[in-house]
């Protein structure tokens, strides 16, 4: 899979991206992640990407022309616009786009006004062959900038400052939903919210610690049983935790 993003802390992604699985994810093969500044497609001495609002208000707006420029350098295409864009179209300092081949990715905008992520979403992102994530800052991005979105995604109703925060959660959970990301024993299967419900308690060694022992099944070599003990735990504890995933089944 390919994963692009695009803005103007293009290394807030060093740490989240190089390490622990995304890392792993990338070295295996899995995984194409490149972050582009968008700064390396404005034109002036200030490298620009953000003016005050019309209308009047606090706080500054990211503007249309660097986004809608560094698309069209960055995907080959002028989705939704024209005559086409003619301006820098190679980053000035950032990596070269090596996927301008004209396809459009699925492009994504975090911000709080969208769709509310959840394993479904993430599954279904999970499908594409490309994502590009456009990341805001500051107060707003220009409204006209969102022709280009095929999906605006929320984390949930709080305000973050940085696009590129909320772009990391929902790259690292849509990288481990990759057939081979998590290994061969097919990881994410197990987990929390595949099945609608929480996940069950998990324990290692020691089977005794100050006191606290691990569940008698978990030691007892009994497959089915334990099965059995680890459904219903996900089940008991999704309704005392989050009864309305129930609901929802
Ligand atoms: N950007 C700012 N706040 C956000 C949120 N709650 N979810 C996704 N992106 C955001």
């Amino acid at each position: 899979m390919i994963i692009e993003t695009l803005s103007t802390f293009p290394h807030m992604f060093d740490s989240v991206m190089n390490a622990s699985m995304m890392r792993i994810a990338q070295d295996k093969g899995f995984l194409d992640f490149t972050a582009y500044d968008l700064r390396d497609w404005t034109h002036d001495r200030h490298r620009t990407t953000d003016d005050d609002p019309y209308g009047g208000g606090a706080g500054l707006i990211m503007k249309c022309e660097p986004i809608f420029e560094a698309y069209q350098a960055i995907t080959g295409c002028h989705k939704g616009y024209s005559p086409k864009i003619t301006g820098n179209e190679q980053p000035t300092t950032g990596p070269v786009p090596k996927h301008a081949d004209g396809i459009p990715p699925k492009t994504v905008f975090c911000t709080p006004c969208g769709k509310r992520f959840d394993d479904a979403l993430a599954c279904e992102l999970a499908e594409a062959n490309r994502l590009l994530f456009i990341c805001g800052h500051y107060e707003g991005i220009d409204e006209r900038v969102y022709e280009l979105a095929d999906y605006q995604i929320s984390l949930g109703d709080y305000v973050l400052t940085s696009g590129e925060l909320a772009s990391m959660v929902i790259i690292d959970a849509v990288v481990r939903k990759i057939e081979g990301v998590l290994g061969a024993e097919g990881g994410a299967l197990d987990e929390s919210f595949a099945d609608g419900l929480l996940e069950f308690p998990q324990y290692t060694r020691p089977a005794q610690f100050l006191g606290r022992e691990v569940p008698a099944v978990l030691l007892s070599g009994n497959h089915a049983e334990i099965a059995r003990w680890r459904q219903a735990q996900s089940l008991e504890r999704t309704r005392l935790l989050r009864p309305d995933l129930l609901e929802k089944r």
